[in-house]
């Protein structure tokens, strides 16, 4: 039987006709439990952490995953056991990272609006960085921490004002964005954050962006952040450690952004040559750990030909995959069981949800029929973490491969659980 593995997404082959992961037949995962399904390969988030680790091999570094982009339990605790960190953005988030056996000292609390409520929280978990985005957070973090005898671990997120050439709603480190404090105001806010009662000033972090293909927008942004920590260091205040955020793309339509390793590798030489390289460093990845380690399985319903456009209705739907209606993201599709025979046709695949903007896929040549499956690609990331249950739709089943073990790591969600909570009136 030939075996061929697919592009870009190193676990999952072709063999035979059928699509597998890690060796284990997609199509045998969908009918035992269903679809829409997501499957994860424990051994691709893992092999993405490698990147990363081999790019920090003896230096001193933290790699802090950016749960936002998949924060099921079991994808936590996968990292949790590798040794890494989390970067947070809510109370919720925190809860999860402790419910999956994470450490609250291995946390960093990123976000612009995090409540008094979520720093009181954070405070009492033991956290160990809140990265501040505004002069107006930090007075009230000094409040909360004051008021409860505390002192709260601060970096400030500075907005480099770089632009990282990506797709405007995932773009955050430009001066038109909400994110981060000012590069100009950046001392400043440093100096004030230095003699506020309740915080310690510990390190300083920056994010430009997501999607991020090219190295040139990092080096750039690295350059302004290390002006600052001289400049800062200058006035009396040491900074600890440097988080250079998440942002490293992944291959969705034939990107090739660079292996973490590689990334690191030339962000070390600036870093060396800059007389930094000793420091202590973290990194806030998300989708380049987990978003070509997932797929969503999801079952062919109906064939609807058009003078304009054929349609490929799936059961799947932007509720599943919000991306490409948010973002107009592409999102490979791939038959699970390739046909040998019927013709290519093609298609706009899309959802059941009754919006236009429901489409998984425009202009996709396929060769399917009705019952058949198809795998949306490089659906770790920024999928199940972003789903909804818009039009009463259950959020899909989740299923982690690890060899030829398979769990099942979520239930499908039912009717009953949604409507939980909810009261007629009397
Ligand atoms: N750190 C901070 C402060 C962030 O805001 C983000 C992502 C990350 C780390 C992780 O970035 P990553 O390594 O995953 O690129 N929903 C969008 C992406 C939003 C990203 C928001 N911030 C999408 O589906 O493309």
């Amino acid at each position: 039987m030939t075996s061929a593995l697919l592009p870009g997404h190193p676990h999952i082959a072709r063999r035979g006709n059928d699509l597998t992961i890690e060796g284990v037949a997609l199509s045998g995962l969908a009918r035992a439990h269903g679809t829409p399904l997501f499957v994860y390969s424990k051994a691709s988030m893992l092999a993405a952490l490698a990147a990363y680790q081999r790019g920090f091999a003896g230096r001193k570094a933290k790699i802090c995953y950016a749960m936002k982009a998949n924060s099921s339990l079991a994808v936590l605790q996968v990292f949790a056991q590798a040794g890494c960190g989390f970067d947070i953005v809510s109370g919720g988030e925190l809860d999860r990272v402790l419910a999956a056996g994470g450490k609250a000292a291995d946390v960093i609390f990123s976000g612009v609006g995090k409540t008094r409520a979520e720093m009181q929280k954070a405070l009492d978990a033991g956290i160990g960085c809140f990265n501040v985005e505004s002069e107006a957070e930090l007075e009230v973090l000094s409040q909360v921490a004051s008021a409860a005898g505390k002192t709260a671990p601060v970096s400030i997120r500075v907005n480099p004002n770089v632009d990282p050439k990506t797709h405007p709603y995932i773009s955050t480190g430009l001066k038109g964005n909400k994110f981060g404090v000012a590069h100009e105001r950046t001392l400043d806010t440093y100096k004030r954050a230095a003699a506020l009662p309740g915080l310690k000033v510990v390190g300083i972090d920056c994010h430009i962006g997501s999607q991020i293909t090219d190295d040139t927008p990092y080096l750039d942004a690295m350059d302004r952040v290390l002006d600052l920590v001289e400049a800062i260091e200058a006035a009396g205040i040491p900074i600890h450690h440097i988080d250079f955020g998440g942002g490293l793309g992944i291959n969705y339509n034939g990107d090739a952004p660079p292996q973490a390793d590689a990334l690191w590798a030339s962000l070390f030489a600036r870093l060396d040559a800059r007389g930094f390289g000793d420091r202590q460093f973290m990194v806030e990845p998300g989708r380049s750990l987990v978003g070509n380690a997932g797929v969503c399985l999801s079952e062919v319903l109906y064939l609807k030909p058009g003078e304009q456009k054929n349609f490929c209705i799936i059961d799947a739907a932007m509720n599943d995959l919000p991306r490409p209606a948010m973002y107009q993201a592409f999102h490979a599709i791939e038959p699970v069981s390739a046909r040998d025979t019927a013709p290519v046709v093609t298609y706009d695949v899309v959802g059941p949800v009754c919006e236009s903007g429901d489409w998984i896929g425009r202009d996709r040549p396929l060769n399917v029929q009705p019952g058949d499956l198809v795998a949306v690609l490089s659906a770790g990331a920024y999928c199940m973490s972003m789903a909804s249950n818009y039009n009463t739709r259950g959020r899909a089943a989740e299923v982690l491969v690890d060899g030829d073990r398979v769990h099942l790591i979520r239930e499908r969600e039912t009717t009953a659980d949604q409507i939980r909570g909810e009261r007629l009136v009397s």
